[in-house]
């Protein structure tokens, strides 16, 4: 363990599982335990839990599961010491990290200081916009474009002056490692010497933030009609943008208000609908919506409106998205706008309540797939055929079965085809997709999988559940050593954690996931938790039966073996005997975990 154990046990002990998750997925309190939608597989019923009281999460959809570093981890994509930073971070609490080995440390410095590399641009960049001499076509520029002091200020909106080495020379004053200063992408190398020039010259800078206020990188626009109009950060070990929304890290208080997002494509889109205080709003800057950024934001709307521009390219852009909502089942709704506006432009001429009027009218997917396809063919035969042939993918992506059949009657009667013949061409591609989507969901569940297809297993599983969620006999089971009889050297292990705590009444499932070897184990300790026992109404007499069956088991097959062991012997048949031997090391082997 990289960070002392009392230390990460301090942490669990200080915060709450609920906190952290709530921030991220919305959740509702149902019994004991809070539920939600999942944010690592697709689901419109909630299976994922939380428990407030054993400080875990579980999806019994998907089967993830861990404490709460497990899920920083997963969320955010980050490494265990970097979930536990976060999360003392949260709480005011101080860790130093002694042992740490010098890989994981290198990378852990590596993207702190990039971390620490953007949010000083940003302060250079916001210097020079509101100070600067030369930020003067700057400020006018915004100031032609409606965007006001306090929304700058609220978006660290900056200035890259017109110098081919300005940051660069700031960067090497303020000392930043070479490496970090090059891997920001703010700067490129030189192909001579080894100096670096300035990727953003003379434009607007808007930094993109992720939901926990850190600027991963930057998009700049120019100010007159040069190309390219805008110019973003490459990827980088902080920024990715499949994964990152614009702004979302000031207006997810206001999509969890509302339980709805307006997702627009553009800076000013975003800046203009804030401003004038529709603030539940993301962009996308662009790029087609990702399951990364559905799932983001699943948890802080449940709806959801794709904002386009009425022209060619912002339909394609919204269709490009829409298989990625179908897929999530979100039912995500479409407003066009009137022809030759842009969100920004049109709240700007219109105000804040004609958009809310529009938006108010945005339609469900497929009848806006259908209205495009009928607009762009015709209701000729040929067009009908045409337009089923684009409608049928996306048909046969929806997974709701109600949801499908309603939406393939409404297809059939638009187009004035019969139902049938509409099914039928969905179908054939519903096979197709089926087919795809199986072998997935059978490559995510091994976990449940192996250990529930073997009875002994399934035994032991009960023992180590009954453990952790009724620590009161846990006394009385390693009284009998039951894990030495353990079949599963992985279940005996989880069990030995369980017996290491020096008081069981104080048992604490969190800290035990935070023990565990990996990631499958922590996932193990968290079903095993969240695992219903059958037949509690007397959990000491459940406990002592299942251990009875497990020793008994044992114990027979091993009389077995040795009996017949023991025949061969008398039959002199020595090749037999031998080969019966060898069976039973094998298996002793097995048992105690040599294997
Ligand atoms: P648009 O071309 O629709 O620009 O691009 P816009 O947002 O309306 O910009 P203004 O109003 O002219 O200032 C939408 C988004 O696509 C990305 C940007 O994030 C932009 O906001 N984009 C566009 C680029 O990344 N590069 C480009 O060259 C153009
Ligand atoms: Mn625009």
């Amino acid at each position: 363990m990289l960070i002392p154990r009392e230390k990460i046990s301090e942490i669990l002990n200080t915060s709450d599982i609920v906190d952290i998750i709530s921030e991220r997925v919305i959740l509702k309190k149902s019994g004991l335990n809070h539920f939600g939608l999942c944010p690592f597989h697709s689901e419109k019923t909630p299976s994922f839990s939380v428990s407030s009281q054993k400080q875990i999460f579980h999806c019994f959809g998907c089967n993830t599961g861990g404490n709460v570093f497990s899920f920083l981890m997963k969320y955010h994509k980050i490494s265990f010491p970097e979930a536990v930073k976060m999360v003392a971070a949260r709480y005011n609490i101080k860790i130093k990290i002694t042992s740490i080995s010098p890989e994981v440390r290198k990378v852990l410095n590596f993207k702190e200081g990039l971390f620490k590399l953007n949010n000083k641009v940003m302060e250079y960049y916001c210097q020079n916009f509101l100070k600067s001499k030369k930020a003067v076509n700057a400020q006018k520029y915004l100031k032609k474009r409606g965007i006001t002091r306090e929304t700058i200020i609220l978006f660290n909106i900056g200035y890259s002056e017109k110098s081919w080495d300005a940051l660069s020379f700031f960067l090497r004053k303020i000392k930043f490692d070479n490496n970090i200063i090059e891997k920001s992408g703010l700067v490129i190398p030189r192909k001579k010497g080894n100096s670096y020039y300035d990727r953003f010259r003379d434009r607007i800078m808007f930094p993109i933030h992720d939901i926990n206020m850190q600027a991963t990188g930057f998009g700049g626009r120019v100010m007159d009609d040069s190309m390219p109009k805008y110019l973003n950060s490459p990827e980088t070990p902080v920024y990715s943008k499949s994964r990152i929304l614009y702004g979302l890290h000031i207006s997810k208080q206001y999509c969890r208000q509302k339980d709805l997002v307006y997702i627009v494509e553009g800076y000013f889109d975003f800046l203009s609908l804030y401003q004038h205080k529709i603030k539940n709003v993301v962009a996308s800057l662009g790029t087609a919506l990702t399951t990364e950024h559905v799932r983001l934001l699943k948890g802080y709307a449940s709806k959801m409106v794709l904002v386009f521009d009425s022209d060619d390219a912002g339909i394609n852009a919204s269709k490009k998205s829409i298989n990625t909502f179908i897929k999530e089942g979100i039912e995500v709704k479409i407003l066009i706008l009137p022809r030759g506006y842009d969100p920004d432009s049109f709240i700007f001429k219109y105000g804040k309540q004609s958009f809310e009027e529009i938006a108010g009218r945005a339609m469900a997917i497929i009848p806006f797939l259908t209205e495009t396809a009928i607009e762009k063919y015709d209701l000729s035969v040929e067009g009908k055929i045409n337009i089923l042939n684009e409608m049928k993918p996306h048909l046969a992506q929806i997974k709701d079965n109600v949801a499908r059949s309603l939406y393939i009657k409404e297809l059939s009667h638009r187009l004035d085809i019969d139902e049938k013949a509409v099914l039928e061409k969905v179908r054939q591609e519903h096979a197709k997709y089926l087919g795809q989507k199986t072998n997935i969901q059978f490559n995510k569940q091994p976990l449940k999988k192996s250990n529930t297809d073997n009875i002994s297993d399934r035994r032991e599983m009960q023992i180590l559940s009954i453990m952790l969620q009724y620590p009161g006999v846990i006394t009385q089971i390693k009284k009998r050593n039951i894990l030495s009889f353990f079949y599963s050297k992985r279940l005996r292990k989880i069990g030995e954690l369980i017996e290491e705590f020096e008081n069981f009444d104080e048992i604490v499932i969190a800290d035990i996931i935070a023990r565990a070897q990996s990631n499958e184990d922590r996932e193990l300790i968290a079903y095993l938790s969240m695992m219903e026992i059958p037949e509690t109404h007397n959990i000491l007499e459940k406990s002592i039966f299942l251990m009875n069956r497990i020793i008994k088991i044992k114990n027979e097959s091993e009389n077995i073996l040795m009996n017949k062991i023991k025949k061969a012997q008398q039959a002199s048949d020595f090749e037999l005997s031998f080969e019966l031997l060898r069976q039973k090391k094998k298996e002793i082997q097995k048992f105690r975990g040599y294997e």
